[in-house]
């Protein structure tokens, strides 16, 4: 006689939804999207299929539609021609910039979108690093200053988030104190926090023409092999002041995720980045995976590991997907 039968909680549907212990909504996620200069018709990304680069006329008709679907939360990224890039990444906190504007329209157009901005140099910056370069040094502390102006920059721009994806050391508590000196109290720090020096990130610097001119990103974001590490990296940003903690990439680092979870109590995001979407999709076109199921079997993944906000390009698809069913 068995006395444990598990299979009994599965027997119906309306059991198994009952006994589910993991749900998506949509206001689980927040939409990474592209701007780049001009008035052009959107630009696919090649590796990214259904993910576009917009000007900023077409990325108001983005935004729109996505409110509509009921997506209200936005993660911009700037594209910009080389000849806007220097080595200090003015371009990033200059009045009138692409981005600041993009922000500031968005937020006069639609108040109630929520605006997560990057704060990091890399679209910037000449060297297509995160940081300045110096004789092939990444500084650190000379590069807060630089952050420290942008996060600024976009606050007064309208940002409601500003998050720093660039891993210099000190730079949560750094934004943290400038904010807080430019009356912008209220606006709130999403830290990417363990933030891996990963190849998944490919598609993403494709799309930006960000990738690093020279050497890679290892001086200063994480070595995927370290979990434990990614505890230091939370206690700072937490003792720093972060109200939000982010893992990326997500799926490689569900480990990672669960182990912030456990350990902090503020809310924990995960970024799906542009190489995890790009794998799925390409399965999917070669019909190798059934996408949609991959996908939300993905998805569903991280918020089990642990994350509360997920970051991904197929928030749209998701919103399609709830709709139906
Ligand atoms: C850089 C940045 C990167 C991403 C977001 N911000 C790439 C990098 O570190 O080179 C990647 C996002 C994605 O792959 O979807 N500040």
């Amino acid at each position: 006689m068995l006395t444990r039968r598990p299979r009994r909680n599965r027997q119906s549907a309306t059991i198994r939804q009952l006994v589910q212990e993991t749900h998506l909504h949509l206001q689980d996620f927040i939409y990474p999207v592209f701007v780049t200069e001009g008035t052009q018709q959107p630009v696919e990304i090649s590796s990214m299929p259904g993910i576009y680069r917009h000007s900023l006329d077409s990325l108001l008709k983005e935004i729109e539609s996505c409110l509509e679907k009921g997506i209200t939360a936005f993660a911009p990224f700037p594209q910009l021609p080389e000849a806007k890039k220097d080595k200090y990444a003015q371009e990033s906190y200059r009045a009138g910039s692409l981005y600041l504007e993009t922000i500031r329209q968005i937020k006069a157009r639609f108040p109630e979108a929520c605006l997560f901005t990057d704060v990091a140099m890399d679209p910037y910056s000449s060297d297509g690093h995160d940081g300045i370069v110096e004789a092939g040094t990444i500084l650190n502390d000379e590069t807060l200053e630089v952050l420290g102006k942008m996060a600024v920059a976009q606050a007064q721009a309208g940002a409601d988030v500003v998050a720093p994806s660039d891993m210099m050391d000190g730079r949560v508590g750094y934004l943290r104190a400038a904010l807080d000196q430019a009356g912008f109290q209220q606006v709130a720090i999403m830290a990417y926090t363990a933030k891996y020096a990963s190849a998944f990130y490919g598609p993403f610097r494709d799309a930006l023409d960000s990738a690093p001119k020279s050497g890679d990103k290892k001086t200063y974001q994480m070595d995927p092999a370290n979990q434990r590490e990614a505890l230091i990296e939370a206690e700072l940003d937490f003792t720093e002041g972060a109200d939000f903690m982010m893992v990326k990439p997500a799926l490689a680092y569900l480990d990672v995720i669960s182990l912030l979870k456990q350990h902090f109590d503020i809310p924990i995001a995960a970024y799906n980045v542009s190489g995890e979407y790009a794998m799925i999709k390409a399965a999917a076109q070669n019909n190798w995976l059934d996408g949609e199921r991959i996908m939300w079997e993905s998805l569903l993944s991280i918020k089990r590991a642990g994350a509360s906000i997920i970051l991904s390009y197929f928030a749209k698809e998701v919103a399609d997907l709830l709709d139906r069913s």
